[in-house]
């Protein structure tokens, strides 16, 4: 396969057989082994897969953001899997083993810890709560304890404390960003992967499907807009990136 032809055509996929198909991309292999490359499809779904819909052109504003947001985390220092961008949906990212875990970070109360605790939507929390899920999709992504990851063997105590430490750093830092462009990091879910020379990197993607953001005045701008029928999702998704793509030219797409 070549890792530059659907660059030049315009494909919305590179041939084969996806490596990996999830919810809403897909992985192919790369020329070379230690990449991958990362194709964002059109689907949002919801609740597990339960809530299932095609956006058109909603991989490549999801895309486009995650590109962006990976260029100004590099930036910061944050390490990711992310190296650039192939084609409008398509990323070339560093080949990694995904721990199965998935690291939110919150700074309002809002969606599961509202549900889970009680605490009134919107309401500013009193430190950045980091939370760990098993990223596992027949057991509907279960919050877990870290005695529970050592149970699982998901990862080292070791590894938990950095994956937790970075993802508050990353996430203060996309804060920041968001902050910049007049828009609140409501709370965000992050995945680490670890390369084959052992080093655990930010990969996944950034975008309003894994994190939400809302403007000043508590309007939805991410992927709670499917998930409570909030109104137009890809409106959202579009405002988004403009207002970043217009802050922060130098980290947009050429
Ligand atoms: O639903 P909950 O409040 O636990 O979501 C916390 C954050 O994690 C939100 O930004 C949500 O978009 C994100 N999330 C995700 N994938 C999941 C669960 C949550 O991206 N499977």
């Amino acid at each position: 396969m070549d890792e530059h032809n659907s660059a030049h055509t315009g494909a919305a996929e590179p041939r084969g057989t996806p490596l990996y198909a999830g919810k809403s991309k897909k992985v192919f292999a790369a020329d070379d082994p230690d990449r991958v490359r990362v194709v964002f499809t059109d689907a949002v779904t919801a609740g597990d897969g339960a809530k299932r819909e095609e956006f058109p052109g909603k991989g490549e504003l999801a895309a486009r953001t995650s590109a962006l947001l990976f260029r100004a985390l590099a930036a910061k220092g944050i390490r990711t899997h992310f190296l650039r961008e192939l084609a409008p949906v398509e990323h070339l990212v560093r080949r990694v083993r995904i721990i199965p875990l998935e690291v939110v970070v919150r700074f309002l109360a809002t969606g599961s810890l509202s549900r889970r605790l009680g605490i009134p939507e919107g309401q500013p929390l009193p430190f950045p709560l980091v939370e760990l899920y098993y990223k596992s999709d027949e057991l509907g992504d279960p919050l877990l304890t870290e005695d529970h990851v050592a149970l699982l063997g998901l990862a080292s105590p070791e590894v938990v404390r950095y994956l937790k430490d970075e993802a508050r750093r990353a996430a203060e830092a996309l804060r920041e960003i968001f902050a910049a462009v007049d828009l609140v990091l409501v709370d965000v879910k992050f995945e680490f992967g670890e390369t084959s020379d052992g080093e655990i990197v930010l990969a996944d993607e950034l975008s309003p499907d894994s994190m939400r953001i809302w403007t000043k005045e508590g309007e939805r701008l991410d992927k709670d807009r499917f998930r409570r029928d909030l109104g137009d999702l890809l409106e959202g998704y579009a405002f988004v990136y403009r207002r970043l793509a217009e802050r922060f030219p130098e980290f947009a797409s050429p």
